[in-house]
């Protein structure tokens, strides 16, 4: 008797345990849903997919158009990073609606960041389909897994829903945003501030398998490398083996081979110098590990249900 009673209460407690949780973790992710758009919008995934592969591979050389798939990871992950996944990086300014400073101009960003017309052009045939409905932070999230996919590189789970930030913070992109010349402690605080890891700042590295990266960021002992022709000048690419292609050749050798000064300190201590090597050997590896860290940045800071607002035009508040 004691003892079904006591389980019986057992029961209890972790039902109460397993509720809580529950409404804990759904707290945390708002209102995103893996289904949020499915009922108005359900072209939106064929749409997003069909702009991004009409924007990749239309760029001129080098990286055979390939670069735009680069500059629309880079774009989302400068977005996330400065007031969470809110779409803010893509507002004008416009002193009208109180955008007095954009962050598209602070220092990380400006005369770099890439891929804004892409955006445009995916909203664009977004709201021919379904007008009102879809957030430039959720076509930002969707296009920037599309242009992974597209390099052939992995994928990963997205929940959506986000909700579009009437603010841009330039002050914080020049804070928050985490610059080449870091060391190893100051990259940690500066990923761990938006919830990541030590291990979580490797893997996400490993976006820099792609893409290109003006002279003036370059580390001064690969200097040699900054010899690529592009209508911005003379660049460099971040993964000097297969930089047009999502892999995970950006981990060999990357203490010694690694661009910026920011990937190369990653090897200087000895657990991470163990994932490094580890992504170097295992491509599975690396996927997974991205893919998990994405779907966490996606998540960063969003804006849900009545918060924020959607835009019409990803440039400008309504
Ligand atoms: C660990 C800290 C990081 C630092 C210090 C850093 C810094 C930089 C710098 C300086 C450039 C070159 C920009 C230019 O010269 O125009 C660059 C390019 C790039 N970054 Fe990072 N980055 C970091 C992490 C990340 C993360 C987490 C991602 C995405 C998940 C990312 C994606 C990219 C991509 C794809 C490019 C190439 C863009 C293009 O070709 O247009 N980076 N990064
Ligand atoms: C992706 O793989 C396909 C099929 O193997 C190949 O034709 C294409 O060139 C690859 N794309 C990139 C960016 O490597
Ligand atoms: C902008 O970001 C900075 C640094 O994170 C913060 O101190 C400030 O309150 C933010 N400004 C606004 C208007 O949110």
């Amino acid at each position: 008797m004691a003892s079904s009673s006591s389980t019986t209460g057992d029961r209890r407690h972790y039902c109460c345990f397993f509720l809580a949780v529950f409404l804990l973790s759904s707290a945390a992710h708002g209102q995103l849903s893996a289904t949020f758009y499915a009922a108005r919008c359900s072209s939106l995934d064929q749409n997003v997919r069909d702009e991004v592969s009409r924007a990749l591979f239309r760029d001129p050389p080098p990286l055979g158009g390939r670069r735009m798939g680069a500059s629309l990871l880079r774009l989302f992950f400068h977005d996330c990073f400065v007031q969470g996944c809110d779409a803010s990086v893509l507002l004008d300014v416009d002193p009208s609606k109180g955008i007095l400073s954009s962050e598209k101009d602070a220092g990380p960003n400006a005369n770099s960041l890439r891929g804004f017309e892409v955006v445009d052009s995916i909203k664009s045939k977004v709201e021919a389909a379904c007008p009102g409905v879809v957030s430039c932070a959720d076509i930002l999230a969707l296009a920037t897994r599309e242009a992974v996919v597209a390099l052939n590189g992995t994928t990963w789970p997205l929940l959506l829903g986000r909700r579009d930030s009437r603010t841009a913070n330039q002050s914080q992109a020049n804070s928050d945003l985490p610059s080449p010349g870091s060391n190893l402690d100051t990259l940690i605080a500066a990923f761990a501030r938006k919830g990541f890891t030590a291990p979580e700042l490797v893997a996400l590295s490993g976006a820099h398998t792609i893409g290109l990266a003006h002279c003036v960021n370059v580390d001064q002992s690969q200097m040699q490398r900054c010899r690529v022709p592009t209508a911005d000048g003379l660049m460099a690419e971040l993964d000097d083996h297969t930089p047009e292609r999502f892999d995970s050749g950006y981990y060999d050798k990357l203490g010694k081979r690694g661009l910026l000064g920011s990937d190369r300190v990653l090897t200087s201590r000895r657990d991470l110098d163990a994932l490094v090597q580890k992504y170097a050997a295992s491509q599975a590896a690396f996927f997974a590990d991205f893919g998990s860290a994405m779907k966490k940045m996606s998540e960063v800071g969003v804006l849900t249900g009545a918060d924020g607002e959607v835009r019409t035009n990803c440039r400008r508040v309504n």
